[in-house]
């Protein structure tokens, strides 16, 4: 399937559009074809990132919803498809990041991350696969993590939310296969998003920085999109080395095994000098 034809007129919803990995995937999806509904919380924001696209005029859309409320969520689904007459492509996509040290996360923190990272796919997921299967067809893309398929140490709030969405999405793609309907997981892992300044609550620390061998959003944004228009499933962005660190871990590797160790080493000795993670 050529990727152009793929997108070309379709009716898609991303959320979390107005920053990041949405909004590259939303300005890539606009320049394949589709009509794009950008979803974010913050009015002015959302407003600046569609300003930003107003070159695609008429194929650009935004609604303002908090992706933790149940009835935002149903709202903006079900508004779309009365608009439209129905729902192509569904990308929950919105997210907050998370690095602590377990023992001091809050029941806030639990619940704030579980919100938006978990529930807000359900809700969208819950909502938009009664309507695909009217129609027969529909593909739901949702975004966990390289931390949703290999569990980094002083990430397991995080890491828990992520493995919920790869089962979530990984079980739909079997059930529904033989029904039109298709589903994708993105595993990101260090694209260069402003989530790197963020804390778990979604607060923005100016002292903190994007890596610098983070990897290029629009870059991502087009390796997703072509393989979500190959039907992928699990789609590792970048490919490599953790693809490969992947299988090692899941084959329990002794390299990667000492990796993980390291890296627990090294972030507890960062907090334990006072370092600033989040
Ligand atoms: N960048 C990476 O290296 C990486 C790695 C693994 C996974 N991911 C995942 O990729 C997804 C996108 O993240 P990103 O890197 O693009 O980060 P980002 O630039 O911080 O974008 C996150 C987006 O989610 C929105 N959001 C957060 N809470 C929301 C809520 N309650 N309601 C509506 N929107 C909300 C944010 O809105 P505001 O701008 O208003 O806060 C923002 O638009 C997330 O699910 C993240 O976990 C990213």
């Amino acid at each position: 399937m050529s990727n152009s034809k793929y997108y070309q007129d379709k009716i898609c919803i991303v959320t979390g559009a107005n920053s990041g990995i949405g909004y590259a995937l939303s300005e890539e999806l606009l320049k394949r074809g589709a009509i794009v509904y950008m979803v974010g919380r913050n009015p002015k924001k959302v407003a600046k990132a569609a300003e930003q696209l107003s070159e695609f005029k008429d194929r650009v859309h935004t609604i303002i919803v908090d992706v933790t409320v149940q009835e935002q969520v149903e709202n903006a689904i079900n508004d779309t498809v009365k608009e439209t007459g129905g729902l192509d492509f569904l990308f929950n996509n919105a997210g907050v990041g998370g690095t602590l040290q377990f023992e001091t996360a809050t029941m806030e923190d639990w619940k704030n991350i579980i919100n938006v990272n978990l529930w807000s796919v359900i809700y969208g997921t819950h909502t938009a696969v009664p309507i695909m299967l009217e129609q027969g067809s529909g593909h739901i893309i949702n975004t966990s993590s390289i931390a949703g398929i290999t569990p980094p140490p002083f990430q397991a709030l995080y890491s828990l939310t992520k493995y919920g969405v790869t089962g979530l999405t990984e079980c739909l793609r079997y059930e529904y296969a033989e029904k039109g309907l298709h589903f994708s997981t993105i595993c990101p892992a260090n694209i260069a998003t402003p989530i790197f300044k963020k804390s778990i609550d979604g607060t923005t620390h100016d002292e903190l920085k994007i890596p610098d061998d983070a990897y290029p959003v629009d870059k991502a944004a087009k390796f997703i999109l072509d393989r979500v228009a190959e039907y992928n499933g699990i789609i590792i962005v970048p490919e490599e080395p953790y693809t490969e660190m992947w299988e090692k871990y899941v084959l329990k590797d002794a390299e990667i095994e000492e990796f993980m160790m390291q890296m627990a080493r090294d972030r507890r000795a960062a907090y334990e000098k006072g370092g600033n993670y989040y």
